[in-house]
């Protein structure tokens, strides 16, 4: 198993790309099952996620192709509909298989996904969603079974914005009978993403980007391409890298909008954002780190994905910061791992209450999911010494390169085998 072994202290100076959206790909690669033949995805990045969905996919039948960024399905000849629990286990978004399967052959198998790292994770709106469609499912041995002859249209309100019930709704909609309304839907880029590539198809999706989704389903989808978004969580990680090290970054690829509450929140914190035609510039050279609380929220709010990150850069500002996770209560598995940095955090409830501290010194840490890799990564950037982030296949699941592109940067990063667990 690989380990980091980081030389904290290296000021992070020059350019580097954003790669394609994990959170996209793997919602726009179930879509492919949607229709008959070739479809590609441009940017698509090189994630362990990502080679996850590649194997569901070609265990249902599915012929893949990745040359450079670019990826091809092929669907022509589908024989399973099942989504196995060695798979899900491994990566939730396996579910995303769940809406087009049932939409397209009638029946779908899938492996409920149970808790994960940090906490329960339902899918009762996912569930809720394909029932009122017309969808029968049974929950079988840890499996839940859907059979339909074909999706209704349906009026379909969700209480809470979920990313990834809005994307199989959306799926499952697209080759229903009649309209379909999704009210109170996830408005993030990566479903933006994903209704443009089943416009592209033939879907007739009105309101893309909003939070009423109305969709008109039609007979049959034809395979399409689209290029995928670029990483907001990851061009984020990487700008905190740079305000971590107080150092000089340009994100090529990065986009402003889907990054609008991070890099507001960057800049209230003292460090001065560049925004140019194809990039994003961080200057934090001359800045001294201010503490800024942060509730993350639904898109165009503050990730989630991003709250573990802001914690690291917390804990060498200046003043006291509250962290408050508004979308996953429990997500704190970083915390204890930063105080073993000699961060002084304590977490009540969803907040974290994070006291700036001089300076981080190196030790050993262990990655517990994939985010809160990201911020041992970045305080051991900025700590004193070494530090070791263990079980880094966490990170290999949702970025790519990430050490490569922090070391042409300036960090000093060493992959490691390792036998430590
Ligand atoms: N929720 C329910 N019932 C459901 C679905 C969700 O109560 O049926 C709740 C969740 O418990 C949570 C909230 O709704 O409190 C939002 O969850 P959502 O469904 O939006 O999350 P997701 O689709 O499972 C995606 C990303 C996550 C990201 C969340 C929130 C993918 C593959 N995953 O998950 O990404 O944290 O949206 O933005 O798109 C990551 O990349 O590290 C990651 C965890």
């Amino acid at each position: 198993m690989d380990k980091f072994v980081i030389t904290g202290g290296k000021k992070l100076n020059g350019k580097v790309a954003v790669s394609g959206a994990k959170n996209a790909s793997l919602a726009l690669m179930p879509a492919a099952l949607l229709a008959r033949g070739k479809s590609r995805l441009y940017n698509t990045p090189r994630l362990n996620d990502v080679f996850t969905m590649i194997k569901l996919l070609s265990q249902m039948g599915i012929e893949s192709r990745f040359e450079d960024d670019q990826l091809e399905l092929n669907t022509v000849d589908i024989k399973y509909y099942e989504a196995p629990y060695e798979l899900v286990k491994k990566m939730r978004a396996s579910i995303y298989v769940l809406g087009p399967l049932l939409s397209r052959y009638g029946y779908a198998k899938v492996s409920l996904p149970g808790g994960c790292a940090w906490g329960p994770r339902p899918i009762n709106l996912h569930l809720m969603a394909l029932q009122k469609m017309g969808a029968q499912i049974e929950l079988e041995q840890g499996y839940i079974i859907a059979k339909t002859k074909r999706l209704n249209g349906a009026k379909i309100s969700f209480d809470i914005p979920s990313v990834g019930a809005t994307g199989n709704t959306l799926m499952a909609a697209t080759l229903a009978k009649g309209t379909t309304v999704i009210n109170n839907a996830a408005c993030e880029p990566e479903i933006t993403n994903l209704a443009n590539f089943l416009i592209k198809m033939g879907a007739k999706i009105f309101g893309v980007g909003t939070t009423i989704l109305e969709i008109e389903g039609v007979d049959e989808l034809s395979p399409s391409e689209i290029n995928t978004i670029s990483d907001r969580i990851e061009a984020g990680t990487l700008l905190i890298a740079a305000a971590i090290t107080k150092g000089l970054v340009e994100l090529v690829g990065a986009n402003e909008y889907h990054l609008y509450s991070v890099l507001s929140k960057l800049e209230e914190s003292g460090v001065k954002v560049i925004i140019n035609k194809d990039s994003i510039q961080v200057d934090a050279t001359d800045a001294e780190i201010k503490s800024v609380d942060v509730s993350t929220a639904v898109f165009p709010g503050f990730p989630t994905d991003m709250q573990a990150q802001w914690i690291a850069l917390m804990s060498l500002a200046n003043g006291t910061a509250n962290v408050t996770d508004t979308i996953y209560f429990d997500r704190f598995n970083h915390v204890p791992e930063l105080v073993r940095l000699g961060a002084n955090i304590v977490v009540n409830d969803n907040s974290a209450r994070v006291v700036g501290v001089k300076k981080l010194i190196g030790a050993k840490v262990m990655s517990t999911d994939l985010r809160a890799s990201a911020s041992l990564v970045l305080a051991g950037l900025a700590a004193e010494g070494i530090t070791e982030v263990l079980r880094v296949y966490h990170l290999d699941r949702g970025y790519q390169k990430i050490e490569e592109k922090l070391n042409s940067l300036g960090a000093d990063i060493q992959r490691v085998q390792s036998s430590e667990y």
